[in-house]
C-alpha cells in the first residue's frame, strides 16, 4: 500500500472513530437500525458519552431481580463518571427492558447492538434468557458481561461472553453446609426445582449431588414446578408428607417465595435452603413472615472491606434506603469491569482513533487478559473462557420482623 493510500485509510479510521464518539453524543431522536454499526449514531447516548447497554428485566416477575440490577448499574455509572469516566470521556448507560422471557432478551440485545451501538452489554437477568440472547451478541462480536447468570455453561456460549456471577457449583453448596451446621442431625432431605428454567435445573443438579455424594444424606423426594406457578398445594403437601429435616429450593423469587409460604402455612417446621433465586430482599414481599430462617448462599457481602464496595454500598443505601443485594453488587461490578477495561484499552490506543468494532474486540480481549479488578465482589478476574475467578463467598439467613413487613439477610460466620 502506498504511503498516500495508507494515510487515507488511517484518516478514514480516525473519522469513523470520531463518528462513534459523536454517535454516542447524538440524542435519542435518530434510531438507525439499518446503518452500519461502524459509523452510525448511537440512539440513546447523550454528550460524548460511551454507550454501555444494560439489558435486564425491568418488568415481569423477573423484575424482582432486575430492579436491584438497574439500581446497581446506575450507581456504577455515576461512580465511574465521578472518577473521570474513561480517561476523561463519560460513560452512558442505555437501558433496555428484557422482561422475563427469551424473546424479550433477544429483542433488547438486538436493539442495544444495532440501534444504540453499545460497546458492550451487561445482561440478561436469567440464564434461560442468556442461552437465547447471548449467541446474538457473540455473533455480532459485542462483549457481554453476565451480571446474574449462574447456570453451568454460560461463558462457553461463545468467546464474547463472560460473567461476574459465580456459577452454581461455586456458590450453592455453601448454604447446605451452613444448614447442616445449624442442625447436625439432618438426615432426610427433599429438593424442589423449577423445571422450565435453565438456572434452576443446573442448580438442583449441584444441590442433589452434594446432598447424596458429599454429605451422604438421604434424598427422599424431588418435586418440580414451573416459574409461573402460584399454587404449590401439591408440592407442599408432598414435601410435608416426606417428613424431611431440610427442603432445598431452586427457582426464581416469586415462585420460590410462594412455595416457601405455602409449605410453612401447611405446617412444615424443618430447615429451608434457597438457591440463588432467593437472594434478593424483594423475596420478602412474597413469603413475608414465612421467609424467616431461609439459608441462602451469597457471592456478595455488603461488608466487603475495600474502597470500591464502600463507595458502592454507601451510594446504594443513600439512594435505595436498603442494603445492596447480590444482584445489585454483581451488576455494579459488570459495569465497573467494562469501564476499567475500556480505560486500559484507551491507554494503549485512544478510543477516539478506533472503530466501534475495534473497541468491542479490544475490550473483549482485555476483559479476558487476566486483568484484575477490585470490585464489591472482592478482587476478581476472568479466565480465558470468560468465567469469573472469585474467592470470597458467604451464607446468609433471612431474619423477618414478626409482622413480616420487613426483613434482612443476616450473614453467618462460616
Ligand atoms: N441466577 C439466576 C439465573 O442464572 C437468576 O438465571
Amino acid at each position: 500500500m502506498s504511503k498516500q493510500r495508507s494515510f487515507v485509510v488511517n484518516l478514514m479510521v480516525a473519522v469513523s472513530a470520531s463518528a462513534l464518539i459523536l454517535a454516542a453524543c447524538s440524542s435519542a431522536t435518530t434510531p438507525n437500525a439499518a446503518v452500519s454499526p461502524t459509523t452510525a449514531p448511537g440512539a440513546d447516548a447523550k454528550g460524548d458519552a460511551i454507550p454501555i447497554g444494560i439489558g435486564v428485566a425491568q418488568t415481569s416477575n423477573v423484575a424482582l431481580f432486575g430492579q436491584d440490577q438497574v439500581a446497581g448499574a446506575k450507581i456504577a455509572e455515576k461512580w465511574i463518571n465521578d472518577n473521570g469516566g474513561i480517561n476523561g470521556t463519560p460513560i452512558k448507560l442505555v437501558l433496555q427492558d428484557t422482561a422475563g422471557d427469551e424473546n424479550g432478551a433477544i429483542n433488547a440485545f438486538q436493539s442495544l447492538i444495532n440501534q444504540s451501538k453499545v460497546v458492550a452489554i451487561v445482561g440478561p437477568t436469567l440464564s434461560q434468557q442468556a442461552f437465547a440472547a447471548d449467541p446474538i451478541a457473540d455473533k455480532a462480536k459485542v462483549p457481554v458481561v453476565a451480571p446474574s447468570n449462574t447456570a453451568k455453561g454460560i461463558p462457553q456460549i461463545g468467546p464474547y461472553i463472560q460473567r461476574v456471577s459465580a456459577p452454581v457449583n461455586a456458590v450453592a453448596p455453601n448454604a447446605l453446609k451452613a444448614a447442616l451446621k445449624a442442625n447436625p442431625d439432618i438426615k432426610k432431605v427433599a429438593v424442589a426445582y423449577a423445571q422450565n428454567d435453565a438456572f434452576s435445573k443446573s442448580e438442583t443438579v449441584v444441590f442433589q449431588s452434594v446432598v447424596t455424594s458429599e454429605l451422604k444424606l438421604e434424598l427422599v423426594t424431588v418435586q418440580t414446578f414451573q416459574t409461573t406457578d402460584t399454587d404449590f398445594t401439591t408440592q407442599a403437601t408432598n414435601l410435608l408428607n416426606a417428613k424431611v429435616d431440610l427442603v432445598v429450593i431452586s427457582g426464581l423469587a416469586a415462585d420460590s417465595g410462594n412455595l416457601v409460604k405455602q409449605l410453612r402455612d401447611l405446617g412444615y417446621k424443618g430447615l429451608i435452603v434457597g438457591g440463588n433465586g432467593l437472594n434478593t430482599p424483594n423475596l420478602f414481599t412474597v413469603c413475608k413472615a414465612q421467609c424467616d430462617g431461609i439459608f441462602v448462599a451469597q457471592a456478595y457481602s455488603a461488608d466487603t472491606d475495600n474502597p470500591v464496595n464502600k463507595a458502592f454500598r454507601d451510594a446504594y443505601m443513600a439512594d435505595q434506603k436498603k442494603t445492596p443485594s447480590q444482584f445489585a453488587g454483581q451488576t455494579f461490578t459488570g459495569v465497573q469491569v467494562i469501564a476499567e477495561a475500556l480505560r486500559a484499552v484507551d491507554k494503549k490506543s485512544k478510543l477516539s482513533g478506533m472503530t466501534l468494532e475495534q473497541i468491542r474486540t479490544e475490550l473483549n480481549s482485555t476483559l479476558k487478559s487476566g486483568m484484575k479488578f477490585t470490585t464489591p465482589l472482592g478482587v476478581i478476574s476472568f479466565d480465558n473462557q470468560g468465567e469469573i475467578l472469585q474467592t470470597q463467598f458467604y451464607v446468609a439467613q433471612v431474619k423477618m420482623d414478626a409482622d413480616g413487613k420487613a426483613g434482612k439477610f443476616v450473614f453467618l460466620n462460616n
